[in-house]
């Protein structure tokens, strides 16, 4: 396989598997666009006892024994309700209407298997100082120039290439600086001492 090829594979392949959800921008605009109508206390519904629109309703849903159980979407009512059959009487929203689409389910219940979290997925998580990532051999997110993201340990650099060693499978790609965004060739100029 080309060396092009295999590395878009690599960022292709690897950065859903290793991304976390983040409410934000996947989670809040599903609730926000098929929920709110229904159970937001700042429309004055909370139909079901359920509002999804501050932090303060989020925390009577998101808990153990509430709708949504942190890390256990097989638990979580809220779930099971968006995934119901249309003519369920517990499917949300009701009647079928508006309903999620698949990929806003995968969304949710990954979100939901990732801990429910309302700060943020692993790209909002406060990167560790760079310098000290690199000597403890940590894995730090590099970005392609298209914008695709991996976990990967800086393992030196060569040729005007950065070498970078996958934390999920230990190989080591030889990737040319200018197949990364400026952050990354900020992070792995950083990394050498340069
Ligand atoms: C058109 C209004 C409407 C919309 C839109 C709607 N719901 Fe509901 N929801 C209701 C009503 C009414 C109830 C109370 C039904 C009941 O208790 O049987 C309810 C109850 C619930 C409950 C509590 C169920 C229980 O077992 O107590 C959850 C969780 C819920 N909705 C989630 C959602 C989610 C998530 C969405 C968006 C994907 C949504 N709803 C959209 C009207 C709506």
């Amino acid at each position: 396989m080309n060396f092009d090829l295999r590395l878009s594979l690599m960022f292709a392949l690897l950065t859903p598997a290793l991304r976390a959800v983040d409410y934000n921008s996947q989670i809040k605009p599903i609730f926000s666009q098929k929920c709110y109508a229904c159970h937001a206390v700042t429309k004055n519904k909370v139909k079901g006892d359920v509002a999804l629109d501050t932090p303060e309703e989020l925390a009577k849903v998101i808990k153990p024994g509430g709708h949504i159980v942190p890390g256990e979407p097989a638990q979580s009512t809220l779930l099971s309700a968006c995934k119901a059959a249309d003519d369920d009487d517990e499917v949300m929203p009701p009647k079928g209407k508006n309903r999620l689409t698949a990929a806003e389910l995968t969304a949710l219940e990954g979100w939901i298997k990732e801990g429910a979290s309302l700060v943020g997925g692993a790209a909002a998580a406060a990167p560790a100082p760079m310098a000290a990532a690199a000597a403890s051999g940590a894995a730090q997110s590099w970005t392609s120039s298209d914008g695709k993201t991996i976990q990967a340990s800086f393992a030196g650099m060569k040729d005007g290439s950065v070498l970078l060693k996958m934390a999920a499978s230990g190989e080591v790609f030889q990737v040319p600086l200018s197949r990364l965004s400026a952050e990354s060739q900020a992070q792995a100029k950083a990394a050498a001492g340069q």
